[in-house]
């Protein structure tokens, strides 16, 4: 997903540099059985990288589409055998059950659509009598999403689906209607003509299901209430670095995830997302909700990725992390994050320092 501060392209950078505050020389060995906490996990990436790398993870964010797309890629850690759902689907039963995600994504894939919430209100086929036209989606994939999301409630709703299969299939939906919306990147504007990608019929992909031994946690709650209840040995800190709210951003994956018929407003249909606002997007608020979450920090080490252009300055970060203990850093340049429009800008321009800072708490 093209996610606002993905660490997609910077795994290997977190991990080269974690290793060698915690495992100078070890290079890593012996981490199995550490706890690592992401909690501002977003897609969920970094997390998933480190349970790939045997860690049992603990994972937050205040946004619930990511953290159904975490109870997905970080909770889930065992097959899904879709036990209850091969019971009513007589097909579904004679499937091995290594490849029933597949299956089941499949025949989601293919339920005829329905005029429902997100054809109604992002569509230009459910808005075009309204006063303000939207088209996020086109009317097919607006209606094939309505549908998916409908049945699956449904089955959860008659049991015939438990929270792991609920989340995978959820996780699995969001990801794939964000690849045919009809937007530059985020949700913030829609474009005027349906671009190529949007104009593509829906894919249902199942999500990737990455199967070990550890339990891992995932949780939906602001970040500075959450840290004072957990105890880890890394804490990766991963804030917003600029004013751009998520939960505006990404307010129709909010809509999808939940599918809470919400009340929406303006050009955008934007939902009410007030008790969503992070305070990491506030150059007010920014360094005092910082300083506070590192006095609440509970973990030996504890990580922050941010770049040279955020709120706070590396000044004030220094200042903040060396309270807790031995602070440092490492540095790599980095490519900003693009929407479509943005591709014809200067490559120059585009590239950041983005810091990796730590401390090592006494
Ligand atoms: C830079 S993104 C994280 C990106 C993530 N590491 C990835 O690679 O996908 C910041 C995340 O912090 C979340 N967030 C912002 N304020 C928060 C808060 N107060 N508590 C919890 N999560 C918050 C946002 O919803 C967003 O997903």
């Amino acid at each position: 997903m093209n996610y606002i501060g993905s660490k997609l392209s910077l795994l290997e950078f977190l991990e080269n540099s974690i290793n060698k505050v915690v495992d100078p020389e070890k290079n890593g060995a012996g981490k199995k059985c550490r706890v690592f906490c992401d909690l501002f996990a977003g897609t969920g990436i970094v997390g998933n990288y480190f349970k790939k790398k045997g860690y049992k993870i603990i994972a937050n964010d205040i946004q619930y589409y990511s953290f159904v797309l975490n109870k997905h890629y970080i909770e889930n850690h065992k097959e899904l055998k879709f036990l209850r759902l091969a019971k009513k689907l007589s097909e579904l039963k004679n499937i091995k059950t290594g490849n029933r995600k597949d299956f089941v994504c499949d025949y989601l894939e293919n339920l005829k659509g329905i005029k429902g919430f997100i054809y109604k209100n992002y569509c230009l086929g459910g808005t075009k009598n309204k006063e303000i036209q939207r088209q996020y989606f086109s009317n097919a994939n607006g209606m094939k999403c309505d549908a998916i999301r409908q049945k699956i409630e449904e089955w959860k709703k008659e049991k015939l689906i438990n929270d792991n299969e609920y989340y995978f299939l959820l996780a699995s939906l969001i990801e794939s209607i964000d690849k045919c919306a009809n937007t530059a990147s985020v949700y913030g504007a829609f474009l005027k003509k349906l671009k190529k990608s949007a104009q593509k019929s829906f894919v249902l992909q199942p999500a990737e299901l990455i199967i070990n031994d550890q339990e891992h946690k995932v949780y939906n709650k602001d970040i500075n209430v959450l840290t004072k209840k957990i105890k880890g040995d890394i804490l990766y800190l991963d804030p917003p670095y600029n004013h751009r709210q998520y939960a505006s951003n990404y307010h129709i994956l909010e809509t999808i995830a939940k599918y809470d018929n919400p009340k929406i407003h303006g050009k955008t249909g934007l939902r009410n997302c007030a008790n969503q606002k992070s305070l990491y997007c506030s150059r007010v608020e920014a360094k005092n909700a910082f300083k506070d979450l590192i006095s609440k920090a509970n973990a030996k080490y504890v990580f922050l990725s941010y770049n040279n252009e955020g709120i706070m300055s590396l000044k004030d970060i220094k200042k903040i992390m060396s309270l807790r203990g031995k602070y440092g850093y490492f540095t790599k340049k980095y490519n900003r994050f693009k929407a479509d429009r943005d591709k014809n800008r200067n490559y120059k321009a585009n590239k950041t320092t983005e810091y990796l800072h730590y401390v090592v708490c006494n």
